[in-house]
């Protein structure tokens, strides 16, 4: 059994990656027992802040943990090495953690975060690179190798891998696009915001995924239920992105911008105390989720294990 490799992905910024990066994560440990992966891509490091808090994230790049240590080991001539770049169980849910306790447990997340430093790291390399004659294209594919090659001993340990990634296309964003199966694309209902999303996605049709039709899974998050967002949301569907397979529409809530405000490295939350009445919708995400990813990708999904 191999970890199914997903990238949560769309140009535009501001979009919900990191949020529903985060929300994927807790529904699929929760609600799924799945192992999960958060790989963080984005040296904005939104999604290793929320899971680390500041301190956690600092604390992981004194450590020499994360995707810039990768980077730097595919500029030194290394052999990817990423056992000790992981931080285990860096977010654990209450109820997560009570099973490990009671040694039942059935779901983990653990994290490769980023850090500010990594788009340095990567402009460092890619001025050395061209530098030596190669060119953009070949720079992401040796990248997206080093990382392949450096998943693929921890694959079997995780059910899902999630890739979160930048809102631009540099070698490195490439590279995570170029590691994934399946993406997730997160979209704001408004007619900017679904204009974008269409464009993202017919440059991945033709320069990562041509099938991405299929291994697309889109969704509508920050919903706020008026007639414009509603008459945006019916265009996406049935003229810029049909047959495409949408998630559940996420609403825009304040309890979305609490669950992402972890208090502490040390403080645990229960799922009802982090995403109070918007756990029914984080289960709803996850569920819809490992439905598409065993219809559409046959993969083989942890069952419900709590309801
Ligand atoms: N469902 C939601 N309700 C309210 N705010 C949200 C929701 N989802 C995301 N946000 C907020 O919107 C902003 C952008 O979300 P984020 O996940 O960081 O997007 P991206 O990763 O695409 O840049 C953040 O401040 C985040 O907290
Ligand atoms: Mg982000």
């Amino acid at each position: 059994m191999s970890a199914s490799f997903v990238a949560v992905a769309n140009l535009k910024g501001g979009v919900g990656k990191s949020t529903t990066t985060l929300m994927l994560a807790d529904g699929l440990a929760y609600y799924f027992g799945a192992n999960v992966l958060v790989v963080d891509f984005d040296p904005q490091a939104n999604s290793s802040q929320m899971m680390l808090t500041e301190r956690g994230l600092q604390m992981a790049y004194e450590q020499g943990k994360g995707v810039h240590k990768l980077l730097q080991q595919f500029s030194a001539g290394l052999p990817p090495n990423l056992a000790d770049l992981i931080l285990p169980n860096a977010v654990t849910l209450e109820e997560l953690r009570k099973d490990e306790r009671n040694d039942r447990r059935s779901g983990w997340i653990s994290i490769l975060p980023s850090h500010p430093s990594l788009r340095f790291t990567e402009m460092d390399v890619e001025e050395r690179v061209y530098a030596g004659g190669m060119r953009p294209s070949e720079l992401s594919n040796r990248l997206r190798q080093h990382f392949a090659d450096a998943l693929a001993p921890v694959a079997s340990l995780y059910d899902v891998v999630l890739i979160d990634t930048p809102p631009y296309l540099s070698p490195l964003a490439r590279a995570g696009l170029m590691l994934a199966e399946t993406y997730v694309t997160p979209t704001l209902a408004d007619p900017v915001s679904i204009w974008g999303t269409k464009q993202f996605s017919d440059w991945m049709a033709e320069n990562i995924a041509a099938d991405i039709a299929v291994r697309n899974f889109i969704v509508v998050t920050r919903f706020k239920n008026t007639r414009y967002a509603r008459d945006a949301e019916h265009e996406l569907r049935t003229i810029y992105l049909k047959n495409r397979t949408f998630g559940p529409t996420i609403p825009e809530s304040v309890q979305a911008l609490q669950a992402m405000d972890r208090a502490d490295l040390d403080s645990y939350n229960t799922m009802r105390g982090k995403y109070g009445n918007l756990r029914g919708d984080v289960r709803r995400l996850s569920e819809r989720f490992a439905g598409f990813l065993a219809d559409r990708m046959g993969s083989d999904v942890p069952q419900l294990v709590r309801s």
